[in-house]
């Protein structure tokens, strides 16, 4: 029976670069709608950037342009980035279009009918200098329980409390520097408290197969005890100033407040899709109506778990619209054990990995091999990478092809067996056809690393049938031929069973290898018959590369980051729960929205930078050994900077200081450099760090001065 699917990934946010935390999510939806798409069920996948919310409009103001911008060509950047990654949405749109708004304005009306939307007023910081009021993330000072200076308004990164704004001592807004006031503004709730929300959800979350366990006792957690009311009301409005939808008042007035992000996002999902029906002619009611037959599966992070789980069902529920067959959540990604960290490199985006021209495809292999389809946090080991990818994907896969293809082309023209090898297929490698249904389990559980475990299992046999018949030595006794052509037309069958097997994680390289068959596109029910006696295959080239690990630090170094800008960039791995008493005080009540909203903030940025980010910058006193001027290149000069490590150890830095420093001059001084810069390889060579020179902002006509110290400083001397 042919299914009807829909399958989305959370909308990134719109403020920021696809970085590999972010695929892990991404590419595991992709495997997933790419399997159901190979065993021939309705499968869409749509997305969408998430463009709505204070710190999008604050980062726009602050590039200069305008948010509509902004989000414009983030929407290309990311886009670009999920195409290199092979993620094939059906459709990838924008919440900020006429769609979302349209069934934003119809759920909030009928929310609004159905009594669930309440109006109060609530008391918040507001920046008296920037005219607005300021998430909790936006405000800053020092903590209320261990005094350490600039914590944000929602938790101490140093003690660890969590607190409302209104606890911090001397507070000040980090967009202007002011100190906040209070002020009140009414808002709009959701009424989740309502017993109708309550009851709705128990019996939702209840439904045995709808949640992994992880996730649903989560929800239990979150909604206490039968007839305890733990849920506390959801405030979906902000005031002006805001990127976003303007909430309709009654009889189309104005009424100054804006949705929410949160409220906008997941309806996101329904503008996509509804976009994607809109070009090809599918019925958006098939999928999202009341009656809806179709499966609908959203694929998560654990840290925004209780917007899809709770308010998401809650919402759609009492709008009238059908609630999620299930909400898939993944754990977040460490590299080498740890939190993906911007100074040491492994914070990568994207962009970087094809920049430095890794494969696409190892990354996807590795993380299905991780991926079992529960919350589990997963660990990109780099170490681990280059070897597991080159054992099994170039040690065991393509080299079953390439042993076996040279024979065939140069001693059978190209040519499988002319006889059906079916029944002898079967005896000498058992299993291999009969394993699709298992994996097919695996991938259906979204458990791809079992499924992968199976697949290199299979290829294990296949390169021990290879070891026992040895097709190099049958090629040598013209009296073997037969065999030889049917060991080598066995092997070219197993191939193609495991490429069919590998697909939704390999689509590229299964393209490639398709070609090398000379197949069709290939299905799941193609695992049901092998290829026919005789068939041509084309000229076998070289499938994948093997990872050479000098590549792996390439990557690494090209991502350090000694100067951090945005300290607080990564997102915190938590489940947002509203734990404590303190979540029910009318600020805290806001903790999950808010939570989520922020952690997109920080890549806005304020005006300060605190301490810490200043000395994560290495600046040292640097003694000019040598300078020379670099051939082809007019505004640089090659220095090599001693910096008193000893031994002859010095630093080589191209400064482009050339248009007021002739070399001679500059040999023997004494200057200031930035010591830990990630080097960084330019055409003339690797430069090892920057020296320090002032001159106008973007007018070097009033000349360029170096810096130095005062006498009786020493090469290597930090400069604090
Ligand atoms: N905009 C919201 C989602 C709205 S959905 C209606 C958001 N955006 S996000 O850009 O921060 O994250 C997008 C997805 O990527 C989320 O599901 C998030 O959990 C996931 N990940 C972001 N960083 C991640 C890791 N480091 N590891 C694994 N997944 C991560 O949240
Ligand atoms: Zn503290």
């Amino acid at each position: 029976m042919t299914r009807k699917i829909l399958v989305t990934s959370a909308l990134p946010y719109a403020n920021g670069a696809i970085h590999l935390g972010h695929l892990v999510e991404y590419i595991q939806t992709d495997i997933w709608s790419r399997f159901q798409k190979m065993r021939g069920h309705e499968c869409w996948y749509v997305c969408a950037d998430d463009t709505h919310g204070t710190p999008i409009m604050l980062r726009a103001e602050k590039e200069g342009i305008t948010p509509e911008a902004l989000i414009e060509r983030v929407h290309a950047e990311h886009s670009r980035d999920f195409a290199g990654f092979h993620v094939a949405f059906d459709n990838y749109y924008t919440t900020h279009s006429d769609e979302t708004r349209h069934y934003s304005e119809d759920i909030f009306a009928k929310l609004k009918t159905a009594g669930l939307i309440e109006v109060r007023s609530i008391e918040q910081y507001y920046d008296p200098v920037k005219e607005m009021f300021l998430p909790d993330r936006f405000i800053k000072g020092e903590c209320p329980k261990c005094g350490t200076k600039d914590q944000y308004g929602d938790a101490c990164e140093s003690c660890g409390a969590a607190y409302a704004p209104t606890d911090l001592k001397n507070p000040y807004s980090a967009v202007s520097g002011a100190k906040p006031v209070l002020k009140s503004s009414d808002h709009y709730f959701f009424k989740l408290s309502d017993p109708r929300c309550q009851s709705f959800l128990r019996q939702w979350t209840k439904n045995g197969a709808r949640l992994q366990t992880e996730a649903s006792n989560k929800l239990q957690e979150w909604l206490g005890e039968p007839g305890e009311n733990k849920l506390t009301d959801w405030d979906i409005s902000r005031d002006a100033p805001y990127f976003g939808f303007e909430i309709p008042g009654d009889d189309g007035k104005s009424t100054g407040k804006f949705f929410y992000v949160w409220l906008d996002a997941p309806i996101g999902y329904m503008g996509s899709f509804k976009n994607f029906c809109d070009k090809t002619g599918l019925d958006f009611d098939e999928y999202w109506g009341k009656d809806s037959q179709a499966e609908l599966y959203h694929f998560i992070g654990k840290d925004i778990l209780y917007f899809h789980a709770l308010f998401w069902p809650a919402e759609l529920e009492h709008a009238g619209y059908r609630t999620p067959t299930n909400v898939f959540a993944h754990g977040f990604l460490t590299v080498d054990g740890a939190k993906m960290s911007k100074s040491r490199g492994t914070f990568i985006t994207a962009e970087s990995y094809l920049q430095q021209g890794l494969n696409p495809e190892w990354l996807r292999y590795y993380f299905a091999a991780k991926l079992n389809g529960t919350m589990e946090d997963i660990d990109l080991n780099l170490e681990d990478f280059a070897q597991r990818v080159n054992s099994d994907l170039v040690g065991k896969y393509i080299n079953i092809a390439s042993r076996a293809a040279g024979f065939i082309a140069k001693r059978f023209d190209g040519k499988l067996l002319h006889a059906h090898v079916n029944e002898r297929f079967h005896a000498d490698l058992p299993g291999l056809r009969e394993a699709a249904e298992e994996i097919a389990g695996y991938y259906e559980a979204r458990d791809s690393a079992r499924a992968l475990r199976r697949v290199m299992a299979l290829a294990d046999q296949i390169n021990q049938y290879v070891d026992k018949n040895q097709p190099w030595v049958l090629a040598k006794d013209k009296e073997k031929d037969e065999l030889l052509h049917y060991v080598c037309s066995a092997l070219i069958n197993a191939f193609r069973l495991l490429t069919i097997y590998l697909k939704p994680v390999l689509p590229k390289l299964a393209q490639r290898a398709e070609e090398f068959l000379n197949v069709a596109p290939l299905h799941w029910a193609d695992a049901g018959h092998l290829l026919p006696p005789a068939h041509l295959i084309n000229a076998y080239e070289h499938l994948m590369q093997r990872i050479d690990p000098k590549q792996i630090e390439a990557l690494v170094a090209a991502n350090r980051e000694s100067l951090a800008p945005t300290p607080a960039a990564v997102p915190a791995a938590v489940s947002p729960a509203p734990s404590s008493a303190a979540s029910h005080s009318p600020q805290r009540h806001a903790q999950h929205q808010q939570a989520a909203e922020d952690k997109a903030q920080a890549s806005a940025g304020g005006p300060y930078i605190s301490i810490d980010d200043f000395s994560k910058v290495e600046l040292r006193i640097a003694r000019i050994a040598d300078a020379q001027h670099v051939e082809g290149a007019d505004k640089l000069i090659r220095l090599t900077l001693d910096l008193g490590e000893g031994e002859g150890k010095t630093r080589n830095v191209f400064a482009g200081i050339k248009s007021a420093y002739d070399p001679a001059q500059l040999v023997g001084r004494l200057t200031v450099m930035v010591a830990n810069l990630a080097p960084r390889k330019m055409k003339f060579g690797m430069s090892e760090g920057m020296v320090l020179a002032a001159s106008d902002a973007d007018d070097k006509s009033t000349g360029l001065f170096l810096l130095s110290p005062d006498s009786g400083a020493q090469p290597g001397m930090r400069v604090k």
